[in-house]
């Protein structure tokens, strides 16, 4: 595994810089201190605090219940050990949708009261001058088009979106859209390679693809699913990383085996 030895803080303009350069740029999900230093000090570029938190770790079956607060309370533990990446945290539903005054106040609320760095939110032509002024207000934001689930019950699901014509113009008009509104990158979520490739190419802010191909300026992933964590889930375009159910539940099973035969502890743990 390549460590990163640069120790400089990434920034957003280095973000957008890396676009014009052709450097990949690494983003993954953190929901909390211990894994969002080991993702941090393995050279990762951006750890996001994903909405995602509320399937992972809070166990809803999706991201619509989880409120700004516990949004911010996740994102502290995560700046706290950000020495590189960038920490960017998710706007959770219902914290942006009512109105333009009230986006811009629960973005200030994340940056102000968890210390991450820029904010992320789902949607195109319908929340750019939100995006607009809470730029303007200097919150740095990071859209996000295509699947963005916490339009799951419009949706019906959380198949690939984009792939009809009238769904894929509208997608590209968005993200012309958000790069207008000054967002510094947008995530592209389970859309045709080919789609993603086009928005990439178009758009001058750059794209990280999640279920995107190959073609974006970067790729993100939810933690917990490239390190093997949830074994079911297993879509197309995930790769497992590592396999770590089965380590972490065979360590469990050797804890309970040693406690139950009182081999746990020995003499020489204990005081
Ligand atoms: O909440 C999340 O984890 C995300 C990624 C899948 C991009 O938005």
């Amino acid at each position: 595994m390549s460590v990163h030895t640069q120790s400089a803080r990434m920034t957003t303009t280095r973000v957008r810089q890396m676009k014009k350069t052709g450097e990949k740029i690494t983003m993954l999900t953190s929901y909390d201190y211990t894994l969002a230093r080991l993702v941090d000090e393995a050279g990762v570029d951006i750890l996001l605090v994903g909405d995602s938190a509320s399937n992972i770790v809070c166990g809803n079956q999706n991201t619509l219940p989880i409120t700004l607060d516990e949004m911010i309370f996740l994102t502290k533990g995560v700046v706290r050990a950000a020495q590189h990446a960038l920490v960017v945290a998710d706007m959770p539903f219902g914290s942006y949708q009512v109105n333009d005054d009230e986006a811009v106040r629960s973005a200030i609320r994340v940056l102000k009261e968890s210390g991450a760095d820029a904010v992320k939110l789902e949607g195109g032509q319908e929340i750019a001058d939100a995006i607009r002024r809470m730029v303007q207000a200097g919150v740095p934001v990071c859209g996000h088009l295509g699947l963005t689930p916490q339009s799951v019950n419009q949706f019906g699901g959380y198949g690939l979106r984009a792939k009809e014509e009238a769904e894929a113009a509208k997608l590209i008009a968005d993200a012309h859209a958000l790069e207008q509104a000054g967002c510094f990158c947008i995530v592209l979520e389970k859309i045709p390679a080919a789609l993603a490739e086009r928005v990439t190419r178009e758009v001058s802010c750059p794209t990280i693809g999640i279920g995107a191909g190959a073609g974006t300026d970067g790729q993100v992933l939810v933690l917990h699913d490239m390190l093997g964590l949830n074994e079911g889930f297993k879509p197309k375009f995930l790769r497992q990383f590592a396999h770590l159910a089965e380590p972490v539940k065979q360590a469990v099973g050797k804890y309970v085996a040693a406690v139950r035969d009182s081999s746990f502890p020995s003499a020489e743990e204990s005081y």
